[in-house]
């Protein structure tokens, strides 16, 4: 998979080389390119922004800077995503879609924000990761870009994605390691007992249970299965913590 990002900040993207990515680029399983768009530039101070027509506080980046930028790196299969608050907000079902894409280029406003025309011509999507507003796009990209990623194949030991947070629309169960007691914290006894079933059904209590709990407007969207249906009526979800 690979990412070209269009900025103005390209130095943001190195803090990219750490970890679970740092290492999924070492492996050559994602490749992360930043496009200083001030490279193309024409002017001769390198200039990319303007002020807005019509009037208006701030500053523009300029269409042509973009548009060229985006010839450079463009290919047959990219798709290209601009971050922005005005965006669609950014979800675990999107973030699984867009794993499955080739080449992803990211736009980056910063100020002002671009000139739409170039933004009409070359955007298939534009993307939030939250109704807030930052200095730029930079750090919505490398949250895309993080996400996205994990969800590559070879990215992540396998299995580690099936359980997790969201991946069933239900928030994680909690979860313990030793030392079996922590400040007179006992971890929860059935765990202990080598019982796969409970386990299985003692976690998925727990789940319900949590997203009840933390995010009731999650689990009105999940798909219940009879198995699971008859599951809640069974554990009293919401009554019962263990
Ligand atoms: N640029 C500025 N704020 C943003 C946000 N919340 N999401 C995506 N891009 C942005």
């Amino acid at each position: 998979m690979k990412f070209d990002v269009l900025t103005l900040f390209p130095e943001m993207f190195d803090m990219m080389q750490e970890s679970v990515i740092g290492r999924a680029i070492d492996k050559n399983l994602i490749e992360i390119n930043s496009i200083n768009m001030r490279d193309f530039s024409k002017d001769k101070h390198k200039k990319v922004d303007d002020t807005v027509y019509g009037g208006g506080a701030g500053m523009l980046i300029r269409p042509d800077v973009v548009w060229d930028s985006y010839q450079f790196v463009k290919t047959e299969k990219a798709k290209v995503i601009y971050l922005t608050p005005q965006g669609k907000t950014l979800t675990q079902e999107k973030v699984l879609e867009l794993a499955k894409e080739e080449h992803l280029i990211l736009l980056c406003g910063h100020y002002e924000g671009i000139d739409q025309r170039v933004l009409d011509k070359m955007v298939d999507e534009e993307i939030s990761i939250g109704d807030y507003v930052l200095t730029g796009g930079e750090l919505p990209a490398m949250v895309l870009i993080d996400c996205v990623s994990r969800y590559v194949e070879g990215v992540l030991s396998e299995g580690s994605t099936e359980e997790e947070t969201f991946s069933n629309g239900l928030l994680e169960y909690p979860q313990y390691t030793r030392p079996e007691v922590f400040e007179g914290e006992k971890v929860p006894e059935v765990l202990l007992s080598g019982h796969h079933e409970n386990i299985k059904n003692w976690r998925k209590k727990q789940a319900f249970n949590r997203t009840m709990k933390k995010r009731p407007d999650l689990l009105e969207k999940v798909e219940l299965s009879d198995e699971d249906k008859r599951f809640l009526e069974d554990f009293e979800i919401g009554k019962k913590e263990d």
